[in-house]
């Protein structure tokens, strides 16, 4: 069967072979199978399945139907309305309810080194419009891209939703993206903590949001300097990172708090 390359990544590069989808594998891709799995036997929908490994190493997982933002500006419309921002609210408050009992294998290992505790979850850790599937313009189908899952808090992984979801990145790059309504966004951060049902402090989640968001900046940095050059090419992204914190920050308190 022919191999079709797939864009829109930013690290590793996926190709499809029919309903495949093949990776190359990483140290933690056999701990993110054992995720998927987990995931599956939860009957969480909206997640690649984990077919294991083809006879060149890599990894295979189930293709995901739809429609992606990749590396495309502006993303589609549908990164911004209320109904996907629902869906996602919903979707990641299923994976997190199913996952706060995943039992990692014993040699587990993760994008990060953080380790599985009781009382975290295993979020997704980059759940925005580029690694989403979405059909017709309006149904989230779920989110592929599993390779830096990690095991968190709950508000940690929800941080990354807001972040590009709300979208909590300063304006300026949000309208490149196609967000236009910068007035709009607390109204749309409630909406997505409530369809998650968040029932935590939302002030301290906005803290949440730039710390996690300042920290991923840094980490990218970090990674740059070390000369990784996926980490080189996302340089930029780090630039707006560090703005979107500083301009969360400066948020007023009824942002957070209705
Ligand atoms: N399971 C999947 N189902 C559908 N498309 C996928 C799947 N995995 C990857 N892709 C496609 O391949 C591209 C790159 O894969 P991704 O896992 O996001 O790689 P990267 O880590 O490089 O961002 C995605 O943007 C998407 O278009
Ligand atoms: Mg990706």
């Amino acid at each position: 069967m022919s191999e079709e390359t797939l864009t829109g990544g930013n690290s590793v590069g996926a190709v499809r072979i029919g309903d495949t989808v093949r990776k190359r594998a990483l140290p933690w891709t056999p701990t993110v199978h054992a995720l998927l799995r987990h995931l599956e036997a939860a009957g969480v929908d909206g997640v690649p399945r984990a077919l294991g490994f083809d006879e060149q190493g890599r990894e295979m997982l189930t293709y995901l139907p739809g429609e992606t933002a990749g590396g495309r500006v502006p993303w589609p419309a549908w990164s911004f309305t209320d109904v996907l921002l629902t869906q996602v609210g919903h979707w990641l408050r299923r994976v997190h309810d199913a996952t706060a009992g995943f039992v990692p294998p014993a040699d587990a290992r993760w994008f990060t080194g953080r380790t599985m505790e009781p009382g975290l979850i295993v979020g997704h850790q980059d759940v925005a419009p580029y690694n989403a599937a979405v059909l017709d313009g309006d149904r989230l189908v779920g989110f592929f891209d599993w390779d830096s899952a990690f095991p968190s808090t709950r508000e940690y992984d929800l941080a990354v939703a807001a972040l590009w979801w709300v979208p909590l990145c300063p304006p300026g790059v949000a309208e490149g993206l196609g967000f236009h309504d910068t007035d709009d966004r607390s109204r749309r951060l409630h909406l997505l903590l409530d369809a998650y049902g968040y029932d935590g402090d939302r002030q301290a989640f906005g803290a949440t949001v730039v710390h996690r968001t300042r920290r991923q900046a840094n980490f990218f940095r970090e990674a740059a300097a070390a000369g990784d050059e996926a980490m080189i090419a996302m340089l930029p992204v780090a630039g707006y990172m560090e703005q979107s914190a500083a301009d969360i920050e400066a948020q007023p308190d009824d942002f957070w708090v209705r």
